[in-house]
């Protein structure tokens, strides 16, 4: 087990959702003009609605987050059904009452918005707070193995592996190009919350926590005492004891 990561383990989906809201709250209290990097994907959505159940019932107050896009297709006419920024829009952005965002812009050309975007993530300070998902082969955002712990913010061509596990969310083929925000931008995050939940995710979180850092596992990469990794029994099954000081239940 590696012993530069949180590992906070929890019974079930709903319980790392709660969890999950309960240290975005604790952050967004402590300083409300919080930047958040938002992931899409499906593990990340019990937990945004489980803020938004907060928000609903007035005991959180995120109107002075910035929340910021993770990732995107390449190549979408804007509006269009497969978009990440639809996805966040609906999920996140709206329901937590958020009025800042930074996005990738689907108008400009993949270089122009990657350095807009830098530039806009830099301008507001960088990120104070990453909840991610994990892919099935390590990525984070886009950042396809092997992605060393510079990889920029750039244009990737996407691997039959994530074009597999994109293809659940769609009725229609998945783009093969993306934009990530680069590892640079995510490492820099001053705080980080890796959420991971189900069975699928067994191997993933394995190698995660047990293998050598490396860019061709770009998760690996995440180190350090402000790394949070929130999973569920379903994906911590078979992992092996956990050292009693990095599980906190
Ligand atoms: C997708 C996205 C990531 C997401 C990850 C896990 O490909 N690019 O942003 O976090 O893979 O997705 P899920 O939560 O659906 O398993």
């Amino acid at each position: 087990m590696r012993p530069d990561l949180t590992l906070q383990a929890q019974p079930d989906a709903g319980a790392v959702a709660r969890a999950a809201a309960d240290h975005i709250a604790a952050r967004v209290r402590a300083r409300g003009n919080l930047t958040v990097l938002v992931a899409t994907g499906s593990t990340p959505m019990a937990t945004y609605a489980e803020l938004a159940r907060r928000v609903q019932a007035g005991t959180l107050d995120l109107s002075r987050v910035t929340a910021v896009q993770l990732d995107e297709y390449q190549g979408l006419s804007d509006p269009d059904p497969r978009s990440l920024w639809e996805w966040m829009d609906r999920s996140f952005v709206a329901p937590l009452r958020i009025t800042r965002t930074v996005r990738f812009d689907p108008r400009a050309a993949p270089q122009d918005t990657c350095r807009d975007y830098d530039a806009a993530v830099a301008a507001i300070g960088g990120i104070d707070l990453a909840i991610l998902g994990l892919g099935l082969n390590g990525h984070l955002g886009f950042n396809e193995p092997p992605s060393p712990a510079d990889a920029p913010t750039r244009t990737v061509t996407l691997t039959p592996a994530s074009l597999e596990s994109n293809r659940v969310y769609w009725d229609t083929d998945v783009p093969t190009q993306a934009l990530t925000a680069g590892m640079e931008v995510i490492l820099a995050a001053r705080s980080t919350l890796l959420l991971v939940t189900g069975a699928s995710k067994r191997a993933a979180l394995g190698r995660l926590l047990t293998g050598p850092p490396s860019p061709d596992f770009p998760a690996s990469l995440l180190s350090g005492e402000a790394v949070t990794v929130l999973a569920d029994r379903a994906a911590l099954e078979g992992q092996g004891p956990a050292p009693v000081s990095a599980v906190r239940a």
